[in-house]
């Protein structure tokens, strides 16, 4: 299997505390992995050491065979790697259609050519976006401003954002999060299917565990900067340090 990520002994400290401490991650090539763990485990500080918001003190990060680690950070999302937050980053007074169109913006060729055809490049991102948007179900609000929508509209945009820059790489920090068990269950559905057709590699961190469980064939968990479980999700739903650490009480 080729692989897409890379991730060897990634070590980030703050302070005292090892947010993460050596830990290995390989994805390939159209995996669909989760990566779970109680809050503080670091799996975000993992994410943001993936997409150059923060360096790690060792470790490597390759994607695509790429190391980003030496790459300038504006280029992380040319090197196809796109990314979500727990709070959605929507630009609250851009229409829902133009906050899916800054997440296409990677494909205007720069320059004279760019300037010459502007109208039709502007054509082009607003296509692509209106068919993310008609996936995501967001057709009906696409030229509504992002201030003013529920939260859990909010978090759908931010993923259409991201689809539509066509990553290899999508990292989702907790898509889940703070949606309602129906809306849960219908982004699930739209992970899934986003998944199967687009073939691109996703990791998702969530919180939210019948969603993770019932979505990723493959689970990883971290725990307190450690990596303690990887492995089929039938297998790491069993795992008795995984119940421990984030299925059960503590
Ligand atoms: N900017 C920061 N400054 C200091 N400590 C941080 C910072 N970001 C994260 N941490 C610490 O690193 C650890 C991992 O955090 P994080 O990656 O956010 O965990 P998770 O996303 O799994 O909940 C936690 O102990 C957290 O308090
Ligand atoms: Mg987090």
């Amino acid at each position: 299997m080729v692989h897409m990520l890379e991730i060897g002994r990634l070590t980030v400290r703050f302070g005292g505390v090892t947010a993460l401490d050596a830990v290995g991650l390989v994805a390939g090539q159209g995996e669909l992995v989760g990566l779970i763990g109680p809050n503080g485990a670091g799996k975000s500080t993992l994410f943001d050491c993936v997409t150059r918001r923060r360096d790690p003190d060792d470790g490597v990060v390759r994607v695509g065979g790429q190391d980003v680690l030496t790459l300038a950070p504006h280029l992380v999302a040319g090197c196809g790697i796109a990314r979500t937050f727990q709070q959605p980053t929507v630009f609250p007074r851009l229409s829902v259609r133009e906050n899916v169109m800054t997440g296409a913006h990677r494909f205007g060729a720069a320059g004279f050519w760019r300037a010459a055809f502007a109208w039709d490049w502007e054509r082009r991102l607003r296509e692509r976006a209106d068919d993310v948007l008609d996936m995501f179900g967001l057709l009906d609000v696409g030229d509504h401003p992002a201030a003013g929508l529920p939260f859990g509209v909010l978090k759908r945009v931010e993923i259409a954002r991201a689809v539509a820059a066509e990553p290899r790489l999508l990292l989702l920090d907790e898509p889940a999060g703070g949606l309602s068990p129906e809306e849960a269950l219908s982004l699930m559905a739209l992970v899934r299917a986003l998944h199967r057709t687009t073939g691109m590699t996703v990791i998702v961190v969530e919180h939210h565990m019948e969603f993770v469980l019932g979505l990723c064939e493959r689970i990883v968990c971290l725990d307190l900067g450690h990596k303690i479980a990887d492995g089929p999700t039938y297998v790491v739903r069993r795992d008795p340090a995984v119940i421990a650490a984030c299925l059960g009480a503590r």
